[in-house]
């Protein structure tokens, strides 16, 4: 499962089309109606975003109840301890209105579909697709879209919330990693301007954002007229109140970037910097273009620059010729680096990718077996590294209100996502006392 539920996965956009090329909202293709229910963090928010633009593009009229939907999406959170219960409860009310006639397919997505009980529950209430939060795009072919690279566009535009904002630097990617199909239905980089970035986010501000996400598939290979993703990055930081980015590749991470965000107070002390193997052989096979040790390095400058900051990366297991020895060394990489969180892929073959192709295709039993090795190391690290936290006063971003539980979900400014019984209004700060830990999140108490 993912270490962590507060990443934005790399996943293309797909194409928006005019209103009187997909029908209409009034005339949806064959009536159909879909529903989608969001729950956790904005992330999710953002990613639900991206799935409504694919339902409207393959002609879905979007409705708010159950009852009224062919096809339920429950794009979940992973974050809360009774979120698996909640999901329970949800499909099991969607196979009550199946059995009636209503409902005709569910779609389970986000941080419950990428954990592993999302086997079980498919199993145990027929659920029609179960996507994680990195493969959300497979969604477009199952709505009937015809092909990714059809219905896939550069065309990223940023979504608001009432107090978060994402803001998309840069589209497509200039790399050729042999297992991504990214490239393939994204295009080159390109990168937007800086007034143009700059001018968005002082609007935005304006209009009460209080966070800021940069986004791009590598961020960090922004450039433009003369200028890096570090001049980039200083400029938000000076017109944002709190900046985060994602992605970054490890090739083009500057060390002045690494630095930057432990020297600017605006900036969340929060990198997540996909390293993918631990071994110079895989990353040779995957075209990353770096070594384990050039990453090393990258890790130790970070930590000197902000030594109470959050690390997480990107892993693949599995990857076609991937031997025993080369998992080894992602472990030992594991160890290493101390991740705070990491999302772990098992390989999968993408069509046309030339990972796709490969021979060396590992077996499923050892796929897994690695996957869980991986993530025990991970889950260890991060426990270890959350446990540190306990007794300390921080102060807290709110990003989601309390539910019922009169607990509300907020970061802090080293970018661990924290529990905290408030009722503080979303895009405020409050003050907590770090009470206990658990791999994937801290829980503080309001001071
Ligand atoms: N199989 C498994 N994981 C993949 N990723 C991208 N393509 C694949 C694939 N074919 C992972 C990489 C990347 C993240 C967004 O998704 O780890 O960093
Ligand atoms: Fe895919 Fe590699 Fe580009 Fe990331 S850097 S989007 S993994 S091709």
């Amino acid at each position: 499962m993912n270490s962590t539920t507060n990443e934005v996965p790399a996943a293309p956009i797909p194409l928006s089309r005019k209103p009187s090329e997909r029908g209409g909202p009034d005339t949806p293709a064959g009536g159909r109606t879909a529903c989608i229910r969001t729950f956790g963090c904005q992330m999710n928010v953002h990613d639900s975003d991206r799935m409504r633009r694919m339902i409207q593009d393959a002609g879905y009229a979007e409705v708010q109840r159950y009852e009224d939907a062919d096809l339920v999406i429950l794009n979940t959170c992973y974050v809360r301890e009774n979120a698996v219960d909640r999901v329970k409860g949800h499909l099991g009310e969607l196979n009550r209105l199946r059995r009636e006639g209503r409902v005709k397919r569910v779609a389970l997505t986000g941080c419950v579909g990428a954990a592993e009980e999302s086997q079980s529950l498919q199993e145990t209430y027929n659920i029609d697709l179960v996507l994680g939060t990195h493969n959300t795009y497979e969604l477009a072919e199952f709505v009937g879209l015809p092909t990714m690279r059809e219905t896939y566009t550069p065309e990223l535009p940023g979504t608001e919330g009432e107090h978060s904002a994402f803001v998309t630097i840069m589209t497509g990617c200039n790399y050729q990693c042999s297992y991504c199909i990214v490239p393939t239905v994204r295009g080159r980089m390109i990168c937007r301007p800086m007034e143009s970035v700059v001018e968005e986010i002082e609007n935005l501000v304006a209009g009460g954002t209080r966070y800021v996400t940069l986004l791009g598939q590598t961020v960090d290979a922004w450039r433009y007229e003369g200028k890096r993703f570090c001049d980039l990055l200083e400029a938000v930081s000076e017109v944002a109140p709190r900046v985060w980015f994602t992605t970054s590749h490890p090739s083009n991470m500057e060390d002045r970037t690494l630095r930057a965000i432990g020297e600017r107070d605006t900036i969340v002390k929060r990198l997540h910097l996909p390293v993918q193997s631990g071994s110079d052989r895989m990353l040779k096979v995957m075209h990353r273009g770096y070594k384990a040790e050039r990453y090393r390095r990258k890790i130790s400058v970070f930590r000197e620059a902000a030594p109470e900051g959050t690390l997480s990366t990107d892993i693949i297991v599995g990857h076609p010729g991937e031997t025993e020895e080369d998992h080894q060394l992602t472990l030992q990489l594991v160890e290493d680096c101390e991740f705070d969180s990491a999302y772990i892929f098992k390989f999968s073959p993408r069509r046309g990718t030339e990972a796709a192709d490969l021979p060396g295709v590992v077996p499923d039993a050892i796929v897994q077996r690695r996957f869980l090795e991986v993530l025990r190391g991970v889950e260890q690290n991060a426990f270890r590294r959350n446990q540190r936290k306990v007794g300390n006063s921080e102060e807290i971003f709110i990003r989601h209100g309390a539910t019922e539980d009169g607990k509300a979900i907020g970061e802090t400014w080293s970018g661990h996502a924290v529990h905290v019984d408030t009722d503080a209004a979303p895009g405020t700060y409050v003050a907590a006392t770090i009470e206990s830990a658990g791999p994937h999140v801290l829980y503080g108490r309001k001071i």
